[in-house]
């Protein structure tokens, strides 16, 4: 059962409906998965097509997608799906809107991931101004937050989800909790229509620290989430400790929320690296002769 005092949303962040089942039992309730195309290609019916002769063509592709999000969605009505367009460096604005108005005829509760790139982020400012909802993804930076905001002005509480990376930024050293601390204070200022999605969870202490900050919702992995179900769902106060040894604080910046979204930063070096590995990972399971 949901405990009564967690006021977070928990998702499962994974591509297997046998999971999602699992959690489900485990902790009596789930409210969402994200689903992105690296965790797709990890899929045990994906896996086998992965080798060459079996690959999918072009558009089974898309079936195979669309019938795993309509069987979680199916498992999850009340909650939301995140469905993940494809986007290479050199996806167009109109390219990214065709999959998700598409992607958006699949299920009635889908949230659609968008990088958070100059496209992406114009690709956000239609699909909200249609109201549909997104999940703007690979943030690594507060400006990237500030611009997600902007860029999505007008939208309803719970159009817009803003996944921060926190796993990718503390691989390369950095304390990726901090980018959360700091994005959820920055928000403080605004009218709350985004809503901060903790992703790249991994850890429990990650987990912990992102409920104990108040993070508005958590992706994590079904392991992280199971052992969280067996350990009795606890739930961290506010004075929760967080020990990063090793990881180079983020300090916050002041950056106001006022401004055009193609006035803040948004440039980073792992939102390239993760769209080209996303990328990667699609054409994988593609025979891109057939
Ligand atoms: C979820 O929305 C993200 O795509 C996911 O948490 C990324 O996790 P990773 O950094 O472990 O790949």
């Amino acid at each position: 059962m949901r405990p009564e005092t967690l006021k977070t949303r928990i998702f499962l962040d994974g591509a297997d409906p046998e999971e999602t089942r699992r959690v489900i039992k485990t902790l009596g309730f789930l409210d969402g998965q994200t689903t992105n195309p690296s965790l797709l290609a990890k899929n045990p019916e994906a896996q086998a097509h992965k080798v060459d002769g079996n690959k999918f063509s072009a558009t089974a592709i898309y079936q195979f997608y669309k019938a795993l999000c309509q069987e979680l969605s199916a498992m999850l009505p009340g909650g939301s799906i995140s469905i993940e367009v494809y986007a290479d460096e050199a996806t167009t604005v109109g390219v990214m809107l065709e999959q998700a108005r598409e992607f958006d005829t699949w299920i009635p509760n889908a949230h659609i991931k968008l990088p958070t790139s100059a496209a992406g982020l114009e690709a956000a400012g239609v699909l909200t101004g249609e109201g549909r909802r997104v999940n703007m993804t690979l943030v690594f930076t507060q400006a990237q937050a500030a611009a997600v905001y902007a860029a999505t002005r007008g939208a309803k509480r719970g159009a817009v989800f803003l996944s921060p990376f926190i796993g990718r930024l503390d691989d390369r050293g950095e304390n990726g909790m901090d980018l959360i601390a700091n994005i959820l204070r920055m928000y403080q200022a605004g009218d709350g229509h985004v809503e901060t999605l903790t992703a790249s969870v991994r850890s429990m202490e990650h987990f912990l620290c992102a409920l104990a900050l108040g993070s508005d919702i958590i992706t994590a992995p079904a392991s992280i989430l199971l052992a969280w179900g067996e350990a009795g769902l606890p739930i961290p106060g506010s004075g929760y400790r967080y020990e990063a040894p090793g990881l180079a604080p983020i300090p916050y910046e002041d950056i106001g929320l006022d401004g055009p979204w193609t006035g803040y930063a948004i440039g980073h070096p792992l939102t390239d690296k993760g769209m080209a590995k996303f990328s990667e990972d699609w054409n994988s399971l593609i025979d891109m002769g057939a």
